[in-house]
Order: structure tokens, then C-alpha cells, then sequence
């Protein structure tokens, strides 16, 4: 478990580095926007996504520089759907990673334009010659990208949560595909287009992913339900509030846990092809899943 944290740190601070050189320095008038994108995606998240890329990467032996800048993009993505999902039109949330979401710190024309900026600062390092020799080869990373991102992925399922029609179990797991497992799944896609992997491994991994996407939100809603949000970085009681329909409002807070231990079971279990290779992945899980913050 040491070894686990220990990875889950390293890819951490890798992505963070990486980033700090990537995404524009602040200069000129149009300096508020670029210290807002950094304010962002530079704070202290806990960077799954990257160390899900990260461990997917070694398990085919992949240049790492290849990887840790799609990890780069996905987290750019990731941290612009934050900014746009603490608006006050949107979730209207104070608190982000322990401390004032960016339309706060600034205001919130600053906190779209950032969001936006960051957006397309994604595509930007997956397109650069940097990410992959083979043009080929980039252009299907922007594009799985850009699908996992946009109306079929991660804006659709946010579109439907924000709607707030009372969902049954099946609309509230779609819902959750889309808003974030599409995202989560994209930490293993890009991988695995740079790996060029058999169709029987690339199919177990996108199993596994789809399932610890939905476990993963299972959790945030838990700890919504019942997590502390000094530990958590952000407020907490705020599904039941809005009249969200999540696992937990639609089942309770006993019966979402009974689902998620089914869940862990069968997500571990997509991973048996891979053997020893995929310890850290099997291992994550449940550190993944256990998470108080
Ligand atoms: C928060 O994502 C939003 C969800 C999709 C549940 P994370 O829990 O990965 O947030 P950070 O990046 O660690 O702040
Ligand atoms: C947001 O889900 C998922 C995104 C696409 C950003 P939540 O609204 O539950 O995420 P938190 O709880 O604010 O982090
Ligand atoms: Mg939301
Ligand atoms: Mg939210
Ligand atoms: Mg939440």
C-alpha cells in the first residue's frame, strides 16, 4: 500500500511539473486569464486520472514523455469541467481543492474564459509533435479527447445532472458514464491508442475503466452524503440540497455501499488478463475507492 501512495504521489507531482511548462505564463493584459488557468489546474488535486495514464503507460512500456502529456491534456480538460461546474449557474460552489473556486478568487467572466482557455490548451499539447511522432497517431488522441469531453461524454452528462429530472437507476448510471466515467475511461483510452494494444486487452481495460468510473462517483456521492469537507476540499450536503438525483438519494446511503463492494469485485476482475503486470491498477482500486477526500 506504501508503494501505491507512493506512485499515486510521484504522478502528482510529474503532471504538476509538466503542466507548470506547459500552459501559457502570465504576461500582458491578458495576464488575469492565464494566472486563473494556472490557479486551476495547478492546485492541488489528487491527479487519479494522471496516475491511472501513468500506470497504463507502463503496463505496455510506452515512452513515458508520450504519456505524461496526454495525462497533461486529460487534466486540462478535467480542471476547466471544476471551473465550469462551480459556477453559480451551474453547482455554485465556494470551495475547490481547499480552497475559493476560481470565479471567487476572481470573478466570473474569468472563471469561463478559463475554463475555455484551458479547454483548448488541451488539444494544443495533444496535437504538438512532442506527444507523438506518428500524426496518425495524435490526431486519434484529440479526437478520443475531444468525444470523451463533449456532448457524448462529459457536457452531456453534465447537461442531464443539471436538468435535475428524477432519474431511475439506469438514467442516474448513464448520467454518471457520461459526466465522469467518460473522463476516467480517457485516462486508459489515450494509453492504449499510444500502445497500439490487442483488441482482448483493450476491451478488458475499457471494462474496467467504465466500472471504476461509476464506483468512483458512487463515492463522491457518498461522501457528499456523509463525507467531511475540510478532509474533502469542498463543500459537502449539496446533492440533497439541489434535489440531485444520484445512488445515494435514489437507494440510500446502505444500500449505494452494497452496490459499490459488488462493484469493486467485478471492476478488479476485468484486470485478470493482464496478471502481475496490472498490480498497481488491481492494487488502486481499492485505494481509489476507500478515499476520504
Ligand atoms: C471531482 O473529481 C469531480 C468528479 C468527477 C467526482 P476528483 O475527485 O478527481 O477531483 P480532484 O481532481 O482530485 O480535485
Ligand atoms: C462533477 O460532478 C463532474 C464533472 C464533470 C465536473 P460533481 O458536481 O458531483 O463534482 P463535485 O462534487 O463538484 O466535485
Ligand atoms: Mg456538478
Ligand atoms: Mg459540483
Ligand atoms: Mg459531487
Amino acid at each position: 500500500m506504501m508503494d501505491l501512495a507512493r506512485r499515486v504521489a510521484e504522478a502528482a507531482d510529474l503532471v504538476t511539473v509538466a503542466l507548470d511548462e506547459l500552459l501559457p505564463r502570465a504576461e500582458g493584459p491578458e495576464s488575469r486569464l492565464t494566472e486563473a488557468m494556472r490557479y486551476a489546474a495547478l492546485s492541488e488535486g489528487k491527479r487519479l486520472r494522471t496516475f491511472f495514464a501513468l500506470e497504463t503507460g507502463r503496463m505496455f512500456d510506452l515512452d513515458e514523455r508520450s504519456v505524461l502529456r496526454a495525462a497533461c491534456a486529460l487534466e486540462c480538460i478535467h480542471a476547466y469541467s471544476l471551473i465550469h461546474d462551480d459556477l453559480p449557474c451551474m453547482d455554485d460552489d465556494d470551495m475547490r481543492r481547499g480552497r475559493p473556486t476560481v470565479h471567487i478568487q476572481y470573478d466570473e467572466m474569468t472563471a469561463v474564459l478559463a475554463g475555455d482557455a484551458l479547454q483548448s490548451a488541451a488539444f494544443e499539447i495533444l496535437a504538438h509533435p512532442d506527444t507523438h511522432p506518428d500524426g496518425g497517431v495524435r490526431a486519434e488522441l484529440v479526437s478520443r479527447l475531444a468525444v470523451a469531453a463533449g456532448a457524448r461524454g462529459m457536457v452531456g452528462g453534465q447537461m442531464i445532472d443539471m436538468l435535475g429530472v428524477r432519474e431511475d437507476l439506469g438514467g442516474v448510471a448513464r448520467m454518471q458514464r457520461l459526466k465522469t466515467g467518460a473522463l476516467i475511461a480517457c485516462a486508459f483510452e489515450l494509453p492504449l491508442v499510444i500502445a497500439h494494444a490487442p483488441d482482448f486487452e483493450r476491451h478488458a481495460l475499457m471494462a474496467f475503466a467504465h466500472d471504476l468510473g461509476l464506483a468512483y462517483q458512487i463515492v463522491d456521492d457518498l461522501l457528499d452524503a456523509e463525507g467531511d469537507a475540510a478532509l474533502m476540499g469542498k463543500a459537502v450536503g449539496k446533492d440533497a440540497e439541489a434535489g440531485k438525483t444520484t445512488f445515494v438519494t435514489l437507494l440510500g446511503v446502505d444500500a449505494a455501499k452494497q452496490r459499490l463492494g459488488l462493484l469493486k469485485t467485478q471492476t478488479k476482475s476485468h484486470l485478470d488478463p493482464f496478471g502481475p503486470r496490472a498490480e498497481f491498477l488491481r492494487a488502486s482500486v481499492d485505494f481509489v475507492l476507500e478515499r476520504r477526500q
